[in-house]
């Protein structure tokens, strides 16, 4: 039996600084040894949102004790270790700069190779890390900085067929949050607020519904929710406005993955057809159970990562790290923190005014 690779994940992207150990069995199946996330919530609470300058001073302050403990709790040995992966985009700079930088001295120190990991690649495969997951298959990437539908075609050949033009799905459920009273981070909180109301009683808009393809856009319901706030007068009116957002957005996702699907299928023509939807907002269940009926519909098989690997994690970084390993592609030393990292480099820039859509 063949010693396996085993790799040191790094993620400091954000707001959560992680490790993981990851290695695999036999037939090549994936085994995260040790996840750590040590998640910032407190720290950024009284302001309602991520402050970068924080962050970053928070990363320095826990890098070295989070990779220690993900070492110590997987059993192995720091010269067990194969490869060192980091995020290194995309992401806030200041907080990209930690992690990269731990790991690429990490790495040099033990004399082992460095890899640079695409955080959203580390999102788009993580549903292996529980299941079997072949090339091509539909993303669909719902975080709180991207959102979009992605024909993954093999491990670092992603064909992008829509995207938000605006807000994030992830920053749409935070900013609604925020203008309900409900304290960062808010999105999951939606979801909660969302079963005790009544999801007819305020009509919001489904912005781009009928064109621009499977594109998205969420600023204008975030203007909706703003101007219904004002007319709020109890509980039970803000459970029903969150209901409200919660059902049209599941309309917006179901309506765009169909023209989705059809693309996808015009590109691949695939022998089975698969449906993977990862990031933060994949944990949300109104979201899972309406994507999953659809599939059912279309005949596809819906995979979601693990709930607690959904969220920021190293584990899908290590993972992606443990394919580059066996791939033998490494990165320089003075690879760069990028803060803008596409997964679809040829995809045109869609965000901001101007743009124009069929
Ligand atoms: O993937 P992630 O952890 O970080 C990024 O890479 O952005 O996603 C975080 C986003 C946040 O906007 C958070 O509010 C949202 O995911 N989120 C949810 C839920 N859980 C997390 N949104 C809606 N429903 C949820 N259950
Ligand atoms: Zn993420």
């Amino acid at each position: 039996m063949s010693k396996k690779p085993l790799i040191l994940g790094i993620e400091s992207s954000c707001d959560e600084t992680a490790a993981s150990l990851v290695t695999e069995n036999d037939v090549g199946k994936p085994i995260v040894l040790t996840n750590i996330i040590s998640s910032q919530v407190d720290i950024h609470k009284e302001f309602g949102g991520v402050v970068p300058e924080l962050a970053a001073r928070s990363h320095v302050e826990k890098i070295d004790l989070i990779v220690k403990k993900a070492i110590k709790e997987s059993g192995k040995k720091i010269e067990n270790i194969d490869a060192v992966a980091s995020t290194a985009g995309p992401g806030l700079i200041v907080c990209l700069s930690v992690g990269l930088s731990f790991g690429k001295a990490f790495a040099s120190s033990i004399n082992k190779p460095f890899i640079a990991v695409n955080h959203l690649e580390g999102h788009a495969i993580s549903p292996k890390l529980n299941s079997e997951l072949n090339f091509p298959y539909l993303l669909l990437l719902i975080s709180g900085g991207h959102t979009q539908y992605v024909s993954v075609q093999s491990l670092g050949n992603y064909k992008r067929l829509g995207t938000t033009i605006d807000d994030a799905l992830g920053e749409a459920y935070d900013k609604t949050a925020k203008l309900l009273g409900v304290e960062f981070p808010g999105g999951p909180q939606i979801e909660i607020l969302a079963r005790k109301g009544d999801s007819e009683k305020y009509k919001l808009p489904e912005p781009i519904i009928n064109k621009g393809g499977c594109n998205l856009s969420f600023a204008g319901l975030k203007t909706a929710v703003l101007k219904i706030t004002k007319t709020i007068k109890n509980e039970q009116d803000k459970f029903d406005l969150a209901a409200s957002f919660q059902k049209t957005i599941n309309k917006i996702l179901y309506k765009k993955t169909k023209i989705a699907f059809n693309e996808f299928e015009i590109l691949n023509n695939p022998k089975e057809k698969v449906f993977v939807i990862a990031g933060g907002v994949a944990s949300n269940e109104g979201i899972r159970s309406t994507l999953i009926s659809l599939c059912k519909k279309n005949n596809y098989k819906s995979i979601f990562p693990a709930l607690d690997l959904c969220g920021d994690n190293a584990a899908m970084i290590a993972l992606v790290g443990l394919e580059k390993f066996k791939s033998k592609k490494f990165s320089d030393l003075d690879h760069p923190a990028k803060p803008r990292w596409p997964l679809d480099e040829k995809a045109a820039f869609l965000k901001g005014a101007g743009v124009q859509l069929k």
